[in-house]
């Protein structure tokens, strides 16, 4: 209870005290029935007690107890209001604050676990989280309260039932515990593994494809099945324990003490020494008494199951916390004269002892293009993650137009510098949309920008979650669309114009020539027509620079480079030679 209470205010606090006092202040309100519940037996016993002993109505009594009842209806109703208004606000503000902050969460970090497992715990889990445990908590708050009101006046009564009560309350606060250590776990553990099962649906969605091809489609629901059948599990077990408790704590000791209180209350009043009244009214405190057990009988398993999300947003919330703290400076402020990129002994890797990049050193001067060349999985798409400030955790130094790279947040990069990335990711939005992204919209612009890359017939038209209705080819051509429209002095290409027939890249080949003269940047390709864009180039082996300089000089002394490119060449020229050759046979 103690830890769930601390878990909530962590939450709360998120949130800022002033909305927190109001949400609180409006639960009191709102259970001012509680408050009244405290009242009502004192003045319903003196109207008992005056009917039996002096055979009389007390009218004074009746007034209060109506005074009480309208105060009860006008402050709940208002307290409502407060309450509803200020939860909602608080939700929606904590939920504009994550999902901004969201951007500052490490993207690999995001993909380990994948964006739906994010999504489960933000979306859906933080709002049970809110649903549930502002009205529990508060309730049982004014309800601990009224107990002692209870165990106060019980003990001008008669000592021996203030004992009886007293053990319930003890009951109540070590069921409290149990119930709380017993179950927290597995509810934790259930929690996670829902999580894990949206990641589990949404990939299988987004993989359709892939799934049926690879005929996956058993495998995949009997997977889905083990996942399922374990959260059953999970639930079961938590339920089973709960009830045996619920049995062993709340309702044999709810008998016992009922049935005390009955028999040695009526042996008093057959002897004159309690009055009917006051019978009556014990009857319904030791209810109040022992509602708590039975509100958290019932809240245990949702407050219990509510604060391990909550946990577990708290930890997403001090990671996201912990990053952008780290990732302090949201601006670059480009020095003159500066050259826009400089690496120095940059050495990366994913797993501790085993660099993917080895001391990598060079510079990228303004107005020059560098291309990156190296075999697949050397770790070209890795370097340009740090390029882009999306990968912090290298050692060595990067500048960018002259500041240095470490704790700058990645949007700041891309302020500067445009970016054609290798996975093309597209938006199930309009292909204006996709082009024109954040930036303002300048109609004319984009227009001509269409045209230029051939996208016409695609204007206006939805493009399908991840680009689904829309070619390899046209991927491409709306990724150059977004370079040109980004219109950056400094770019960043990654792998471009794959899957595009030769005919079309020749177009889109041209106009990134144009458009990358007298600008600087760093393109990546195994394509020696593309490579050609650059002025000079960087040959990363086995993770380290092994050579920079023109193409033509490096054709003369680099092995790596003159494989990459003399294999393109072969491969072209064997093709046109067994098509010449008067014996060929097609498919031969
Ligand atoms: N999160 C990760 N954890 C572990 N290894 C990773 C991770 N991401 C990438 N790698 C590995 O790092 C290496 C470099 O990958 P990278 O994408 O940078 O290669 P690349 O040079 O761009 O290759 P290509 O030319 O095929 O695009 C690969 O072996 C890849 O498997
Ligand atoms: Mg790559």
């Amino acid at each position: 209870m103690l830890k769930n209470i601390r878990t909530l205010i962590a939450f709360y606090s998120l949130i800022g005290w002033r909305r927190l006092l109001l949400i609180f202040f409006g639960g009191l309100l709102v259970h001012s029935e509680v408050f009244g519940g405290f009242f009502v037996p004192l003045l319903v016993r003196r109207i008992l007690d005056a009917l039996t002993e002096k055979g009389r109505l007390d009218l004074t009594a009746i007034y209060f107890l109506g005074g009480l009842y309208g105060g009860v209806l006008v402050f709940s109703y208002l307290g409502e209001r407060l309450y509803l208004r200020s939860k909602y606000n608080a939700v929606t503000e904590l939920r504009n604050k994550i999902f901004s902050s969201s951007f500052f969460f490490p993207w690999r970090k995001l993909k380990e676990r994948g964006s739906a497992y994010y999504t489960a715990l933000i979306n859906q889990q933080l709002n049970d989280a809110f649903v549930v445990l502002d009205y529990a908590y508060i309730r049982n708050l004014i309800v601990i309260a009224r107990m002692f009101a209870i165990l106060g006046v019980i003990w001008t009564w008669s000592p021996t039932f203030f004992g009886l009560f007293l053990m319930n309350m003890v009951v109540v606060a070590i069921y409290s515990h149990v119930i709380d250590r017993a179950t927290h776990p597995h509810y934790a553990q259930m929690y996670e593994l829902v999580r894990r099962i949206t990641a589990y649906i949404t990939e299988t969605f987004e993989n359709l494809h892939e799934i049926l091809a690879g005929e996956a489609i058993r495998k995949r629901c009997e997977r889905y099945t083990v996942m399922v059948k374990e959260v059953l599990k999970k639930a079961l077990r938590t339920e089973w324990i709960k009830v045996s408790l619920d049995k062993l704590m709340v309702d044999l000791p709810g008998y016992v003490s009922r049935l005390a209180l009955l028999g040695y209350g009526g042996f008093l009043v057959a002897r004159g020494q309690m009055t009917v009244g006051t019978l009556w009214a014990l009857w319904v405190y030791f209810s109040y008494i022992t509602e708590p057990l039975y509100v958290f009988r019932e809240l245990a398993r949702i407050a219990v199951q509510t604060s391990a999300n909550i946990e577990s947003i708290l930890d997403y919330f001090a990671d996201m916390e912990r990053y952008r703290s780290a990732m302090r400076r949201t601006s670059i402020r480009p020095k003159d004269n500066a050259p826009v990129y400089v690496l120095r002994d940059v050495t990366f890797g994913f797993e501790p002892g085993k660099p993917v990049l080895k001391q990598v050193t060079f510079a990228v001067d303004p107005g020059e293009i560098v291309a990156i060349v190296g075999l697949s999985g050397e770790g070209k798409s890795t370097l340009l993650n740090i390029l882009l400030g999306l990968e912090q955790e290298y050692d060595g130094v990067v500048e960018l137009l002259g500041n240095d790279l470490r704790g700058v947040f990645p949007g700041a990069v891309f302020e500067h510098v445009g970016y054609y990335s290798q996975a093309v990711g597209i938006f199930n939005d309009t292909l204006e949309n996709n082009i024109v992204m954040g930036r303002p919209l300048e109609r004319n612009r984009l227009e001509k920008i269409i045209e230029e890359v051939g996208l016409e017939h695609l204007r206006g038209r939805l493009l399908g979650e991840g680009g689904s209705f829309i070619s390899g080819g046209e991927k491409q051509k709306l990724q150059l669309a977004r370079l040109l429209y980004a219109d950056k002095e400094v770019n960043i290409i990654d792998e471009p114009f794959v899957n595009l027939d030769l005919v079309n890249e020749q177009v889109l080949l041209s106009k990134l020539k144009e458009f990358l003269s007298g600008r600087s940047g760093i393109i990546i390709s195994h394509k020696p027509h593309i490579i050609k864009l650059a002025q000079r180039i960087v040959v990363l082996k086995e993770g380290r620079v092994v050579a920079v300089g023109p193409l033509k000089e490096l054709l003369a002394s680099n092995e790596v480079c003159r494989e990459i490119i003399r294999s393109y060449l072969r491969g072209a020229r064997e093709v046109e030679k067994e098509i010449q050759s008067p014996n060929s046979e097609a498919g031969g």
